[in-house]
């Protein structure tokens, strides 16, 4: 009855990775539990959600094939898109974000366009807006509710927004990944969706860990361009953020509980360190929801919403 903070399944966003072929259920070694699927495998995913009354996907696409410039997300027959439009055509309802970043679809593993002659990981921001602006606007028309700029260029949500309109696509919303730290965190999902830098890093373009400040401006700027959604990422060594950000906001605040994050938790249960993954998992979120996260992506999604209909939560 006192408890301060609660949070139920409505509040959370399941992360899936979407690969061609069909019949496809390939296991991610380090994120346990979760698979790289294909479309048809996918539509099943989202019938558990329904089930257990998670209301969004954020979906990532493993192409068939990569390239300098990432043509893959932008086309038409790309992976995300034929996965959002099987997924609106079953299942109309279901919220699906599309993730808008280049790192998995170049051959260099960067989430832009690099400059040329320059070499290294100096990615040139604005040939990448061009590119954000024309998959902006292919998932749209597939029929993502919202799209989900993860890679960190400047103006990107301004620029999003100016084509999604131009097209007539004013309803589609954006998520934008306002403050989003060059973590250490995200390896496993380096790894599930196959896209690790080839050489440099992340770091001329994701924040740097130690400035809270930035953040706030980041997360400022992006509402001004209009984004719909805003979000800190990581979640965990990022829990100041969010309570310093939350108070500014009109917009809600999405917190990404990130790859690493999960994999922790489930390589501590496994070690038999930690007793329970799923108690863990509750604490984590109750925390993100504390500091004062609207929304989670969470790749504990499923687990938690089993353990919130089974209502044994209220004990633990
Ligand atoms: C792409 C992207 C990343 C994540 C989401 N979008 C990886 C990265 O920036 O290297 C990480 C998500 C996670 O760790 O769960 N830029």
């Amino acid at each position: 009855m006192v408890r301060e903070t609660s949070f139920s399944a409505s509040q959370l966003i399941l992360p899936l990775f979407v690969t061609h072929g069909r019949g496809v259920r390939r296991p991610i070694s380090s994120l346990p539990g979760h698979f790289q699927l294909s479309v048809d495998q996918l539509i099943k995913e989202a019938g558990t959600l329904k089930r257990l009354g998670i209301p969004a996907v954020l979906l990532f696409g493993i192409p068939h094939r990569k390239d300098a410039v990432g043509s893959e997300a932008y086309a038409a027959s790309g992976i995300v898109q034929q996965a959002v439009r099987a997924l609106k055509d079953k299942m109309p309802e279901l919220v699906v974000i599309t993730d808008l970043c280049f790192c998995e679809y170049t051959d260099h593993g960067h989430c832009g366009v690099l400059r040329k002659n320059r070499g290294g990981s100096d990615v040139d921001n604005d040939a990448t807006l061009n590119l954000i602006r024309k998959t902006a606007v292919v998932q749209a028309e597939a029929g993502a509710d919202f799209v989900a700029p993860s890679g960190m260029m400047d103006g990107c949500v301004g620029a999003i927004r100016e084509a999604l309109d131009r097209n007539g696509r004013e309803e589609t919303g954006i998520l934008g990944y306002s403050a989003k730290f060059a973590s250490v965190f995200y390896g496993p999902f380096r790894e599930a969706a196959g896209s690790t830098p080839k050489f440099g890093d992340r770091k001329t373009y994701q924040m740097d860990p130690a400035n809270g400040r930035e953040a706030l401006r980041e997360i400022l700027e992006d509402v001004a361009q209009g984004a719909d959604l805003v979000m800190v990422k990581p979640a965990l060594a990022y829990l100041d953020v969010i309570a310093r950000a939350k108070p500014l906001l009109g917009p809600p605040l999405v917190a990404y509980n990130v790859s690493g994050e999960y994999a922790m938790v489930k390589a501590a249960e496994r070690a038999g360190w930690i007793e329970n993954s799923g108690r863990a998992a509750f604490e984590i979120l109750t925390s993100i929801r504390r500091a004062g996260a609207d929304l989670i992506v969470t790749y504990h999604a499923i687990e938690v919403a089993e353990q919130l209909a089974r209502e044994d939560w209220i004990s633990s």
